[in-house]
């Protein structure tokens, strides 16, 4: 029995001596496999920056850019060529470098197909290939890299499933394949991924549901799904991973609660990015127990009930996101939550707009972090007046507390805030007056204090905000003039909003600065006088209302120059003169309202006034012309036919006045007076003055006669009062016998 075991061993010892050998014989060429597959490698690469140029007979394998040996054996390890802008295909003798343990292609402009044969290296651990343009399909036979550990392949245009086969990666800790094309549902059998500690799938096609093996996944801290096609319930299992730091389930449509114990489900958790699903119910109170959040991000689902986490624990909160949803019940003390966030004192942003949020804002606000740049609760049913300890919070760069029912006057501490960009007031029920030191704010660029109950002058301290793009104080009740030192804002471009307030003068020919202004509404104020003709300046407008006021005077041709107008409504005011032509040019007007005020003549018929719905001109009783549909009278300088017609039509009643005018002579010279004559031509026939009939003919000048004759002289003329072109007849005195 001994013997035949020793035999057995010796035979053993042989054979495995003979296979040792057999497999050593060809390792002394090995090394050449290794060459022939990188030189092969490399003729597929357009390599600019010549990294593979050393790949060439006269250096040594071992030592060739990007490669690493192994010490012993002299193969090759690691292949690294991350960043080094190569474009070309990756070559299947990629799968011969069989001692390969490391690959790294990141960031070049690789494409085509990973390559399958990669699942010849058996002893591959890491395969980085982020940031290239690999296409097609992921490649099932991966999945025979049994000792893979990272799996990285995040921005590539890779198409269709993750291979249930990755099932069998029983080493990975890291599968990151962030924005791809990738489709269908992430595969069950991830779940046997024990050694799983990141997963990376944000921004790709995936549908369906997260699988519930995912919850067995013990050692996993990292998991989005950030962006993809994701509904339904999160899998329970899936809040019992208590290993979980990060966890973002944003921009799907995932519906259903949130467990009520998740805080205690879930104790690590640093980032909570729920945002941009359809999440119900509450928000846990048992969040309070979760106090490494960092950041906790659950907006645009529908939430709903009081915001009752207390946050006065956690020590590294900086990201605080619960806006667009339906919390708060409106009731006075809903805003406690940020008292309890007077302790977090890295908070950054806090953010709870869009919501139901009632009560009073709390003094404490004052005490919030310093390090709070972005404060934002827009559109809630906040009342109370604006703390002015928010002067502390010296660091913010954004308030918007718009829509809400603050009261009161806005604090001047608010000018204290110097990195302040933007600052929104508007729709609230602010008193008083704009505070002057506002114009220390100089790194403001949107400035909305509209529609509150602010009075007093416009501050021309404004001016000294030279970055403001945007800035609205319409409907408020402010009064006298504009500063032209708002005028000087250079940078004024996307909207500067004076409606609806009590403002009078005449508007600041200083306008013509804002040459980036695209929006200009000065409508229901009462300003006065002429329309700057600066106003051709503001080349970049689109819209331009200055209704409801009392300008006057002409439409300045400098307008001509608003090239890319597609607004203007210049209704209820005392405009006169006529309709300029130059509109029908302004080829991107496609709303032009002139109405109510005292335009005469022509209305014009091309361009924006070749369609009735676009423009309205009603309340003007002195036009004539223009489309037929408009109905107005027609205007008689028109057309050679025209001016025959009207010849004869005004001729006779002319020659009629004439003889009234002659016969007006006559009776005062001979004073006497035949009342009843006179009176029944008046009815019949249009009174003209002398002084009037010597205007249109130009004082009877020759180059008005049109015809002589033994009858006396025939001028033409222009009754600008009627806007009728008429013929006037001169009879000579001697043929009536005046004598
Ligand atoms: C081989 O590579 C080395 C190092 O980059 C270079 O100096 C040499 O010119 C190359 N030889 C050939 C034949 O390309
Ligand atoms: C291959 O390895 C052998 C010994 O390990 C070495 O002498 C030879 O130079 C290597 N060949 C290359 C191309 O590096
Ligand atoms: C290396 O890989 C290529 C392509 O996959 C194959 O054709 C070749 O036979 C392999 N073996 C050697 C020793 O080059
Ligand atoms: C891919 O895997 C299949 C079996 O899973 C195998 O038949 C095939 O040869 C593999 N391809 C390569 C290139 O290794
Ligand atoms: C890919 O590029 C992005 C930026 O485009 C960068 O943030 C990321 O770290 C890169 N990933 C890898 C693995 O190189
Ligand atoms: C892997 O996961 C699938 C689906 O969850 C399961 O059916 C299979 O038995 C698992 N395989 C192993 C080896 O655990
Ligand atoms: C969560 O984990 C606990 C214990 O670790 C277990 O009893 C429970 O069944 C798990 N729940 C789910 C949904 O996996
Ligand atoms: C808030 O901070 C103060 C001072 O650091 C500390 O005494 C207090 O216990 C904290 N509150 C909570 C609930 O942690
Ligand atoms: C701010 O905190 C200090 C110190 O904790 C406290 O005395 C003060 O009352 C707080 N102020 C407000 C407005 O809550
Ligand atoms: C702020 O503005 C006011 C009024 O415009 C001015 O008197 C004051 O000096 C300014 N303060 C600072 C610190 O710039
Ligand atoms: C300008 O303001 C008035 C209110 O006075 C408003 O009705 C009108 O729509 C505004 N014009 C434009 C173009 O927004
Ligand atoms: C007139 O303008 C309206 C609205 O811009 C448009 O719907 C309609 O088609 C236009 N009509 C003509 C005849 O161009």
């Amino acid at each position: 029995m001994i013997t035949s075991i020793s035999c057995h061993a010796i035979l053993l010892w042989c054979g495995s001596f003979l296979l040792f050998s057999s497999f050593f014989t060809p390792t002394i060429n090995a090394n050449e496999t290794d060459r022939l597959a990188l030189l092969a490698i490399k003729t597929q690469l357009q390599d600019q920056r010549g990294v593979t140029s050393s790949w060439n007979n006269s250096v040594k394998l071992c030592q060739w850019r990007g490669i690493t040996c192994g010490r012993r054996h002299q193969r090759v390890t690691v292949l690294d060529l991350s960043y080094q802008s190569i474009r070309g295909r990756l070559s299947p003798y990629i799968g011969n470098l069989s001692f390969l343990r490391s690959i790294y292609l990141d960031g070049n402009s690789l494409y085509g197909e990973i390559p399958q044969e990669i699942g010849r290296l058996s002893r591959l651990q890491i395969l980085v290939l982020a940031n290239n343009s690999f296409s097609f399909n992921i490649p099932s036979n991966l999945s025979r890299c049994s000792k893979l550990t990272d799996f990285v392949a995040d921005y590539n245009h890779l198409v269709g499933l993750i291979p249930p086969e990755f099932g069998y990666l029983l080493k990975l800790e890291r599968l990151h394949i962030l924005n791809n094309h990738l489709t269908g549902e992430l595969p069950a059998s991830i779940g046997n991924l024990s050694a799983l500690q990141r997963i990376d799938l944000q921004e790709n096609n995936l549908k369906g549901r997260i699988p519930d093996s995912l919850g067995r996944l013990r050692k996993l801290y990292y998991l989005s799904v950030h962006s993809n096609n994701y509904s339904g319930m999160v899998p329970p299992s899936i809040y019992n991973i208590s290993s979980l730091e990060s966890l973002s389930l944003s921009r799907n449509a995932f519906t259903g609660n949130i467990p009520l114990n998740i805080g205690f489900t879930l104790p690590n958790l640093k980032v909570f990015r729920n945002y941009d699903n359809n999440f119900t119910g509450p928000l846990p109170d048992s969040f309070s127990n979760a106090l490494k959040l960092v950041e906790f991000d659950v907006a645009e689902n529908s939430f709903i009930g009081k915001l009752s986490i207390d946050f006065s624990a956690f020590k590294n909160l900086s990201w605080l996101q619960v806006a667009t949803n339906l919390l708060g019940t409106g009731e006075a003390n809903d805003l406690e939550f940020l008292t309890s966030l007077t302790n977090c004192s890295k908070l950054e942003l806090l953010a709870f707009y869009q919501n139901q949020f009632g009560g009073v804002l709390p003094s404490s606000i004052a005490n919030l972090s310093t390090t709070l740049t972005f404060l934002v609760f827009t559109e809630n049913q906040i009342s109370g007046s604006i703390p002015p300890g928010i002067a502390n919070l010296f660091r913010l760069d954004r308030i918007a507390m718009d829509v809400n029912q603050l009261s009161g006057t806005i604090p001047h501490g608010v000018s204290q805030l110097k990195k302040l960009q933007i600052l929104y007031l508007n729709d609230n029920n602010l008193q008083g007056s704009i505070p002057t030191s506002l114009g220390n704010l100089t790194l403001l660029y949107h400035l909305d204090l509209g529609s509150n109950f602010l009075h007093g002058n416009i501050p021309s301290s404004l001016g000294n905000c030279q970055n403001l793009i945007m800035l609205s104080v319409s409907s408020n009740k402010f009064t006298g003039s504009v500063p032209q030192e708002i005028l000087g804002i250079t940078t004024l471009s996307t909207y500067l909003g004076l409606y609806d307030n009590l403002l009078s003068g005449p508007f600041p020919s200083e306008v013509g600065n804002l040459k980036n202004l695209v929006f200009l509404n000065v409508s229901k104020n009462n300003f006065s006088g002429k329309i700057p003709d600066s106003i051709g300046g503001c080349t970049s407008l689109e819209s331009l209302s200055m209704k409801d006021n009392s300008f006057n005077g002409n439409i300045p041709f400098s307008m001509i120059s608003l090239r890319s107008i597609k607004k203007l409504d210049l209704s209820s005011n005392n405009l006169s003169g006529q309709i300029p032509k130059f509109l029908e040019n302004l080829s991107f007007l496609e709303y032009l309202n002139l109405s109510v005020n005292q335009f005469e003549g022509e209305v014009p018929t091309k361009g924006i006034f070749s369609n009735t719905t676009e423009f309205s001109i009603t309340g003007n009783e002195k036009l004539c012309g223009g489309l037929d549909e408009l109905h107005l009278p027609s205007c008689q300088s028109k057309g050679s036919k025209k001016l025959k017609i009207t010849l004869l039509k005004v001729l006779i009643p002319v020659i009629g006045s004439c003889l009234i005018v002659s016969a007006c002579f006559i009776l005062v010279l001979t004073r006497k007076r035949k009342s009843g004559n006179l009176s029944q031509m008046e009815e019949q026939y249009p009174r003209v003055s002398y002084a009037e009939l010597s205007k249109a003919t130009n004082e009877f000048s020759s180059s008005n006669m049109i015809g002589r004759g033994s009858y006396g002289t025939v001028y033409k003329g222009i009754l600008r009062e009627m806007g009728m072109l008429v013929a006037v007849k001169v009879q000579s005195y001697a043929k009536r016998g005046l004598d």
